[in-house]
């Protein structure tokens, strides 16, 4: 059984996200998308939220699943017995970071990171970005799947009320 990860923060999950998740699923015989849980950080959506857009977006791949990690990537890795890491490459830019990563990682444990280019309509996209545009009312109805969309502007509504309803 071939196994890997998905790793992310996902807050929210982006229609590059899920170009990377669909892909790695036809590569993949189980595909974990593990949504990291950092406790010095908080998003607009708390984990739980981030993991239920996920499975709404995610539904159709049949051998795509949704979890939570803590800690080290490499300690998920080995307590799930997954073998490799898949990783979104946008541009250049993102490598150098992802390849460092990559060797810590395999240095850490025997876990191996699979690159998969992010494909070009995507590869400005970003969730801080997306956040970003839409909380100053730019239209991201193309960036995200059409729950998240709908998730977002609930939130950003939310969150403008609770400031006085003027932003
Ligand atoms: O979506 P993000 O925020 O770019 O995802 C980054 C993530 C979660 C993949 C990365 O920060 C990570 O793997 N964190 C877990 C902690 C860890 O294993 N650190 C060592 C990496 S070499």
């Amino acid at each position: 059984m071939r196994r890997a990860v998905c790793p992310g923060s996902f807050d929210p999950v982006t229609n590059g996200h899920l170009d990377i998740i669909g892909r790695a699923s036809q590569l993949f015989d189980e595909v974990t998308v593990a949504v990291l849980v950092n406790d010095t950080k908080q998003g607009l959506f708390d984990v739980d939220e981030r993991m239920d857009m996920l499975r709404v977006v995610a539904a159709d791949f049949a051998n795509v699943s949704v979890d939570a990690f803590h800690g080290l990537l490499v300690d998920f890795c080995r307590d799930h017995q997954i073998g490799a890491i898949v990783k979104g490459l946008r541009a250049v830019s993102d490598f150098d970071y992802e390849l460092q990563m990559a060797q810590m990682n395999s240095s850490l444990a025997a876990v191996d990171t699979v690159f998969v280019p992010t494909s070009p309509e995507y590869s400005f996209l970003a969730s801080s970005l997306v956040k970003e545009v839409a909380t100053y009312g730019g239209d991201v109805s193309r960036l995200v799947p059409g729950h998240v969309l709908s998730r977002l502007s609930e939130r950003l509504s939310e969150r403008l009320s609770e400031r006085g309803g003027t932003g």
